[in-house]
């Protein structure tokens, strides 16, 4: 008896003293005078994304709504861990621009240097690698070399308008599909052709070798998870690293593959296998060797960080082009009276800046990719606050929250193309693709994939919905990128 009354005395004091310190832990923020939402004792702020019924960027978003609109930032936990969420336009370009050198690393992957496909890429590499790596990546992407990707690019194009030209028509002439899906099979053969140097056709049953195996990487509730980890708890990415390699040994097979026959042949497709072949054989740095899994890690970083994103990018506007015949219009206009009957260049698709206000307006409402961070590398004193970020703590910015603040954008739930317009031009800065010099740096790439995709499909379909019972927009899959659970669907009908 004596002895259980010793065990539970013994048991509520730890009990209590773990419970002060996690209390104490949670009080991090408080005693810095900066507001953070009610927590919970183990989970932080993360509860609802730990128990899976809440995507983590609705939780951010949450965090982000739950202060008054001038407060410039908010912090809260992921278990005991503060972190800060930032809400100020001009505090996030300092830090992210002026201050890069504070702020130049992401949590994504923790650093590890285990498995260079998977968790040691551009992705989630650190300084001073990072910024090596990133100065020889960016000439895999000038004006130039884009230039010599677009005829890639409009041959995936055409794949795809066929694909929607034999969809079965219902007694109106209307066809209708996933649009998402579209958009996945479609960014599939563009990066498969740009990044691997090999053409196919995901729309063809017979060749969805490679989509599946790019679905396979972000498709299904353990992979949700596995961004998560990767994302928000990147200490725990042991546990996630076999479920990461291996998709990487299909797509290994493929990059060997088409290196060593254009080695071979001495032959240049303009594509990423090209510029892959001349980092391979160029000078090496012992910071980083342009080698092996080393370079396969390029290929596979790009189609990552491209496929899920131009594909949603492209659901979305499509989506919301359906939702907006009148802009339909608009833009059928424009492509007819630059384009028609003429070849397809990157200055002409840029003489269409209507294309890119509905792109970008889509992006604002719907960003692929919803949250970005940082960590602080040492102390930083917050202009203008009194606050000093300490060093190892995470930074934060909620793309979605941020793009749909009224106090930056006006009537922000609305998809205005023309805002860009309307608005002085820096109301129309929005965060899809990142900030400073961490952003994406596929962007100009991928602005061509999205536009090219729609050129094709609004000059040859108008687009509609479907009745509103079947296209609820239902937001919450558990996953770090930006989800529709049940598809976003459209209808096509041929233009005369
Ligand atoms: C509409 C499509 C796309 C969107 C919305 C998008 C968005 C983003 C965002 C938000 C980031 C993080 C930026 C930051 O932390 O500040 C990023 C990084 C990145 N993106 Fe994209 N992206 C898209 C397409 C692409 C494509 C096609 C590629 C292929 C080249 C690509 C390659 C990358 C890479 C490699 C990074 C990491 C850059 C670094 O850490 O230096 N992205 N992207």
């Amino acid at each position: 008896m004596g002895c259980l009354i010793c065990c539970t005395t013994a048991l509520i004091i730890s009990l209590s003293l773990l419970y002060a310190y996690a209390k104490y832990r949670l009080s991090y923020w408080s005693r810095r005078g900066v507001k953070s939402p009610p927590t919970h004792v183990l989970f932080g702020n993360f509860k609802d994304c730990i128990t899976l019924k809440k995507s983590p960027s609705d939780v951010m978003r949450e965090i982000y709504n739950s202060v008054d609109p001038d407060e410039p930032y908010v912090g809260f936990y992921i278990f005991h861990k503060p972190m800060l969420l930032m809400r100020d336009r001009e505090l996030i370009k300092q830090m992210m621009i002026k201050d890069f050198d504070v702020f130049p690393n992401r949590r994504f992957g923790s650093g590890s240097e285990r498995d260079s496909v998977g968790l040691d890429s551009i992705l989630s590499m650190k300084q001073p690698r990072w910024r090596y790596v990133r100065t020889k990546l960016t000439p895999v992407l000038t004006g130039q070399k884009l230039k010599a990707m677009i005829p890639l690019m409009l041959e995936c194009g055409k794949f795809m308008t066929d694909f929607i030209e034999k969809l079965p028509v219902d007694e109106t002439g209307r066809s209708k599909w996933e649009v998402k899906d579209i958009g996945g099979r479609y960014s599939t053969n563009v990066l498969a052709s740009l990044a691997f140097g090999v053409n196919i056709n995901s729309f063809d049953e017979k060749e969805t070798a490679f989509w599946k195996n790019g679905t396979t990487i972000f498709n299904g509730f353990m992979r949700g998870i596995v961004f998560i980890i990767l994302f928000f708890i990147p200490d725990w990415d042991f546990l996630v690293a076999p479920i990461i390699k291996k998709p990487a040994n299909y797509l290994r097979k493929i990059f060997w593959e088409s290196m060593n026959a254009r080695e071979k042949l001495e032959l240049e497709r303009g594509d990423m296998i090209d510029s892959m072949l001349a980092l391979k054989n160029g000078e090496q740095n012992p910071l980083y060797k342009f080698e092996d899994d080393n370079l396969l890690a390029h290929p596979t970083s790009f189609y990552i960080a491209g496929f899920e994103a131009s594909a949603t990018a492209l659901a979305f506007t499509l989506y919301n082009l359906a939702r907006h015949p009148e802009h339909q219009d608009t833009l059928y206009n424009a492509i007819q009276t630059e384009l028609s009957g003429k070849e397809f260049t990157e200055d002409l698709i840029n003489k269409l800046p209507f294309l890119d206000s509905v792109i970008t307006e889509s992006l604002r409402l719907h960003p692929p990719l919803p949250v970005i961070d940082r960590i602080a590398t040492r102390n930083y004193e917050l202009p203008d606050t009194g606050l000093t970020i300490e060093k190892g703590v995470s930074v934060y910015i909620s793309i979605n929250a941020f793009n749909q603040d009224p106090k930056y954008f006006s009537d922000p739930q609305n998809f205005i193309p023309l805002r860009a317009k309307m608005e002085d031009k820096k109301f129309y800065e929005n965060l899809a693709f990142g900030i400073g010099p961490r952003s994406c740096i596929g962007q100009r790439l991928a602005m061509l994939i999205e536009k090219i995709a729609l050129i094709a499909i609004v000059s040859n379909y108008t687009m509609s919905l479907l009745p509103r019972e079947e296209n609820t927009l239902n937001n919450s899959a558990i996953h770090v990128f930006t989800y529709v659970v049940d598809g976003l669907h459209v209808r096509f009908e041929k233009r005369n």
